[in-house]
């Protein structure tokens, strides 16, 4: 009687004043947002850049049904060769632009985003500097993408290095490293999220010659041991490893099995790591997206294939970059995810990973 009497004048409590301070709290965590994303929008930045964004995320209900929050399929069927260019995508993928607002949390820290130049990785580069991080940006030769991230980054007010060059070759990854120490002195955050999917086959395995699963394997995890590797002497503790996996770990396709072997490799690689890297101080998570509107998509599918991008997924269409990289900002800001380590964050729009 008395537990019964205790619980419902607890469940009173519960409503009248710890429910209405989650409200207020998130109202005014809104109100923060908006001022802040306000703020931190240049306003002498390119009238290109302006409709390049509006473009992308004009139609888009960002605050409201998530099936609606980015644009759906169909789309138009346009392949390219690889690597790709963002700047030719159609619609332009929304890196967060208009949406994504900084608040300090990655103030004065310095981080390397692979493959920073387009997709999950330009929209990683603009949240961490709008959140007051210096960026590094490693890609493969992608010049067009890679200047207008570089230009985005210090329309933010913050430094930004572009290093063009293969991950896949050790001695490139001592240089990404080395070229970030001698400019930064050091490196906060590590962002391996640079990645390479050949051509989804039809035939499958048959298909898929040597020199293909090498240049993925070299591209997609053999170049995460080589850069954490020459990284961590320079990572102070409090320092983030991020590395990008895939629904393609839990769900692989067979027409990209190179891919999503390294995938499932990825996972490996940042739990295993993360109990090792505790002892420095340094946390090592990763993210595991599902379908994204990037080059590697469009540079990866046949025509039929892009035109219905995602169409069959419970969300029924692709994320947008911008609705992947505030998981990263959150791994990488040691106050608020200071007690996760070894983690796999799913991106996927309702797939099941685990
Ligand atoms: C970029 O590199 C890829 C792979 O080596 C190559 O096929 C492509 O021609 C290069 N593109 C440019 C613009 O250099
Ligand atoms: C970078 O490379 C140069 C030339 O090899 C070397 O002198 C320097 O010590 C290296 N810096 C770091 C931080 O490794």
């Amino acid at each position: 009687m008395n537990m019964a009497i205790h619980l419902n004048w607890l469940s009173i409590l519960m409503l009248c004043v710890v429910l209405p301070c989650i409200f207020q709290q998130e109202v005014n965590g809104a109100a923060i947002t908006e001022t802040t994303v306000e703020e931190s929008i240049n306003e002498e930045t390119t009238a290109e850049l302006e409709t390049v964004t509006e473009e992308a995320c004009g139609p888009c209900n960002l605050k409201g049904d998530p099936l609606l929050a980015g644009p759906q399929p169909p789309f138009e069927a346009e392949t390219q060769d690889y690597p790709g260019l963002e700047s030719k995508m159609n619609p332009r993928p929304d890196y967060g632009y208009r949406s994504y607002g900084g608040n300090e949390r990655l103030q004065g820290k310095v981080a390397i985003i692979t493959g920073g130049d387009s997709g999950i990785g330009r929209a990683v580069a603009l949240a961490f500097a709008r959140e007051g991080a210096s960026i590094v940006i490693s890609y493969l030769n992608e010049t067009e993408d890679a200047e207008e991230t570089k230009k985005l980054i210090e329309d933010q007010g913050q430094e930004c290095i572009l290093i063009p060059g293969d991950i896949g070759d050790e001695d490139h990854c001592r240089k990404i490293i080395n070229e970030t120490v001698t400019k930064f002195e050091r490196i906060d955050i590590l962002v391996n999220n640079a990645a390479y999917q050949g051509k989804m086959l039809d035939e499958s395995i048959e298909g898929m010659s040597h020199e293909r699963v090498l240049y993925t394997f070299k591209t997609n995890i053999v170049s995460m041991f080589d850069l954490t590797r020459f990284a961590v002497p320079h990572m102070p503790k409090g320092s983030s490893v991020i590395n990008v996996a895939s629904i393609q770990a839990y769900h692989p396709s067979a027409g990209i099995l190179d891919y999503a072997a390294t995938k499932a490799a990825i996972v490996a690689f940042t739990k295993g790591l993360a109990g090792h890297m505790l002892g420095k101080g340094i946390r090592v998570n990763c993210v595991a997206p599902g379908p994204v509107w990037t080059p590697l998509i469009v540079s990866s599918l046949s025509k039929e294939h892009i035109a219905q991008f995602a169409a069959d997924h419970p969300i029924k269409r692709p994320a947008q970059p911008r609705e992947v990289a505030p998981v990263f900002v959150f791994l990488a800001a040691g106050r608020d995810s200071s007690y996760i380590t070894g983690g796999v964050f799913s991106v996927t729009g309702g797939l099941i990973t685990a």
